[in-house]
């Protein structure tokens, strides 16, 4: 059921794409639809370069025969799409459960607006609510960084995938906290991004521009 309402906020975000964009392209499973749909439309001459938040995402988009570009041709892009872990009602968000947050928030920064596309389970009245903050950290810093974390509050650890730690696209760890819930998403982003040792965390405040969000009930659009 999810997916599908992913699916239908994915699509209704590839009806934003026009010629000649250059486009960022999310990670996960919304981002990952969004990419689909978005070859389906290259395919039948759609003109537009992409950049990717993640290999996964590089990987997909070449398979749907969207070309790539790098920020050193396309320093500005037009609009990025992409998934979320958590929206608040302020539309700052929570990304980075599949691991690829420093390079989604390198590539929303990069861009003019940044689309959020999320099944409405995803809608939360305060970041926190259902899901850990995802924090990046360079591997020799990474338990140190985990103890920060644990003395703000909450349990930290260092992510795991097949009984060793995860490991991102940038070569780094990534540590789940689950703080619990957030009262200031912008202040909460400088405190965790000024540990030495982090690279960055999944909180995004005031970086999207828009959401759309699909629901049994219909497709709702949030602009800020
Ligand atoms: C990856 C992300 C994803 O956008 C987020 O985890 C949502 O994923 P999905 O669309 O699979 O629910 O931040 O780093």
């Amino acid at each position: 059921m999810s997916d599908h309402l992913k699916r239908i906020a994915a699509q209704e975000a590839v009806r934003e794409i026009r010629d000649g964009m250059i486009v960022g392209l999310g990670t996960g499973s919304t981002a990952a639809h969004f990419i689909r749909l978005l070859g389906e439309r290259v395919r039948a001459g759609l003109n537009i370069r992409a950049i990717p938040t993640s290999e996964n995402s590089a990987a997909l988009a070449h398979e749907e025969g969207i070309a790539l570009t790098t920020f050193e041709q396309h320093p500005t892009l037009d609009l990025t799409v992409d998934g979320a872990d958590e929206v608040s009602p302020e539309l700052d968000l929570i990304k980075g459960l599949g691991g690829a947050l420093v390079r989604e928030k390198v590539v929303a920064h990069a861009s003019r607006r940044v689309l959020i596309v999320v099944d409405e389970g995803k809608l939360v009245d305060r970041l926190g609510t259902r899901t850990v903050i995802p924090v990046e950290a360079i591997p020799f810093a990474a338990d140190l960084v985990v103890l920060q974390l644990q003395k703000w509050g909450g349990s930290a650890s260092i992510r795991q995938k097949n009984g060793r730690h995860f490991i991102s696209d940038n070569g780094n760890c990534v540590i789940d906290w689950s703080h619990g819930l957030v009262d200031n998403a912008l202040e909460m982003e400088k405190r965790i991004k000024a540990v030495t040792g982090v690279v960055d965390s999944g909180i995004f405040a005031g970086i999207a521009s828009s959401v759309i969000s699909a629901g049994p009930s219909g497709i709702r659009r949030m602009d800020r």
